[in-house]
């Protein structure tokens, strides 16, 4: 059988699950899913080399990929023949990336990394976009959460029928409409600036050391100073942060405050398997009906997905 192998970041879940669909559903590949992150000295990573295919899954951030997953590709292997920079190898390769809306700047955010690793001899097949709860600037709905996992189900089994019958289909870009992408980098920056700006208060937290624990980057040291009778306890934020907001997302007491950020954190698991599942919400959510500022950003994402997914006589 052959391999597959997934290279995935995820903050706060949404990608993982994406991921986990991909490997639900790939009947033609036995599929290893490796979590990105910041790695030790000692710590092996899969080498594409062994696998038939590659796939990158990131979430979007300020419609670019985090700097955590740019720099992991670049440090995958050529896969170029003899190693040559030559661009001409043919290592297929998928991206899936998540996002909280559906405007197409979100698709640019690949550029950098699909020209960087076309250089390096990964042949790109197809690139796709998948709307996913917001982990920032506002909570959606249960009847939204139902809806986006519906459908990066049915798109999921649309891109693997795409892969598996060795079929291209890339993302369009309008040049024009793009420049201000590599502006908006500017977070990679502002991520690693943020680190003295992150606090907790240390009222509300019950030292469960999940956001110590959890962190990616390793970024979040517990700090104790003092004799005992005058202790004082801590957290401090390093300047590994790459703002995928795990550690604010999921901490039980929502006692961390993410910096000039807060005012659109969002706090807590969105359930959404069990949300999915919920026979009582809505479904479809994202129809006519909707007006103003949802309209503008999921409207149109789901209508091209729904003439796709009919094209392909795939249902939800
Ligand atoms: C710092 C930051 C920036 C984000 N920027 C965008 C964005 O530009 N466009 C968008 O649609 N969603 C944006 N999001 C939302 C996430 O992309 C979305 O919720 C994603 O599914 C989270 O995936 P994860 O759970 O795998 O981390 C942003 C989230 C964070 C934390
Ligand atoms: S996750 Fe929250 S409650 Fe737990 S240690 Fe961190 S800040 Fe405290
Ligand atoms: S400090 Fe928080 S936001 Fe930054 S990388 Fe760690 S978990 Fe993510």
């Amino acid at each position: 059988m052959k391999k597959a192998i997934l290279y995935v970041f995820s903050g706060t879940g949404n990608t993982a699950l994406v991921a986990e669909l991909y490997k639900k559903y790939f009947s033609d590949y036995e599929t290893v899913i490796y979590n990105i992150h910041k790695t030790g000295e000692e710590e092996t990573v899969p080498q594409p080399a062994d696998f038939d295919l590659v796939g990158i899954g990131y979430p979007v951030h300020g419609f670019n990929a985090p700097q955590i997953v740019n720099d992991f590709c670049k440090s995958l292997p050529k896969m170029n023949e003899g190693g040559a920079d030559t661009g001409s190898g043919s290592k297929k390769t998928f991206i899936f990336k998540t996002s909280g809306e559906g405007l197409t700047y979100n698709n640019y955010s690949s550029q950098k990394i699909i020209r960087m690793m076309e250089r390096k001899g990964y042949e790109f097949f197809t690139e796709r976009h998948f709307v996913m709860p917001y982990n920032m600037i506002f909570r959606h709905s249960p009847q939204m959460v139902k809806s986006e996992y519906i459908y990066a189900d049915a798109q999921v089994r649309l891109n693997v029928k795409e892969l598996e019958e060795g079929r291209k289909n890339k993302l369009h870009y309008f040049p024009l409409r793009y420049w201000f992408v590599p502006v908006v980098r500017i977070e990679w920056l502002y991520a690693r600036l943020q680190g003295p700006f992150m606090k907790v208060d240390m009222n509300k937290c019950t030292r469960c050391m999940k956001c110590a624990n959890e962190c990616p980057m390793d970024n979040i040291v517990f700090k104790t100073e003092g004799a005992d009778g005058n202790k004082k306890e801590s957290f401090k934020f390093g300047t590994d942060c790459t703002l995928c907001v795990r550690c604010s997302f999921n901490c039980p007491q929502s006692a961390i405050s993410i910096g000039l950020l807060n005012n659109w954190k969002v706090n807590g698991s969105y359930h959404i398997k069990q949300t999915a599942e919920d026979a009582s919400l809505e479904f479809p959510y994202f129809t006519e009906k909707l007006t103003g500022l949802y309209r503008w950003l999921f409207y149109k994402y789901y209508r091209r997905l729904d003439k796709e997914l009919a094209q392909n006589g795939i249902s939800l």
